[in-house]
């Protein structure tokens, strides 16, 4: 199926709007930051069967380092920021979406399943926080729904991150 196909059905399903209100209950009855990341990412990984990797990493000093995560162990456990397509969306404060992984020369290969990505900051006003990293199995899997909805879930998770 390609991207538009996806993005009708999701729209037509309701898909993303439910994840969305799962997250938000769970992010605010989190007891601290840690838990509301291992809830936004189990709740995203069994929500979007075309999520087959879904992790958080977190900014330290000028690397990303690896947080709560569902899907085959990474060995990309600590990226400098000039490094990845997770390296480039925290250095371009910008969401990144690869419809083809081995098409881009930035890619840092964490499975050879994997097809496509994307890559959504964590943004505290101009200060990124970290990053929403999910990989899938399938070509193009990402649309405009899904980068609304994990921009969404990112915002949430930047206040769970800030509060402290
Ligand atoms: N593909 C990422 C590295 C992280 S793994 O996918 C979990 C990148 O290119 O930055």
């Amino acid at each position: 199926m390609n991207a538009n196909k996806r993005e009708r059905m999701s729209h037509a399903s309701g898909v993303g709007q439910q994840p969305l209100i799962a997250i938000r209950s769970a992010i605010a009855a989190a007891p601290n930051a840690q838990s509301a990341m291992r809830q936004a990412v189990q709740l995203l990984k069994d929500a979007m069967p075309h999520y087959t990797w879904v992790g958080i990493y977190l900014i330290e000093g000028n690397e990303l380092v690896l947080g709560p995560f569902l899907g085959k162990p990474s060995p990309h456990t600590r990226i400098p920021l000039g490094r990845g397509i997770c390296g480039a969306a925290a250095t371009e404060k910008a969401t990144i979406v690869v419809d083809d992984v081995n098409a881009d020369p930035r890619y840092l290969a964490c499975s050879i399943e994997t097809r496509s990505e994307i890559v959504v900051p964590i943004m505290d006003g101009t200060t990124v926080l970290g990053e929403i990293d999910i990989d899938s199995d399938q070509p193009a899997a990402f649309g405009a729904a899904d980068r609304a909805l994990l921009e969404q879930v990112a915002g949430l998770l930047a206040e769970a991150l800030s509060d402290s």
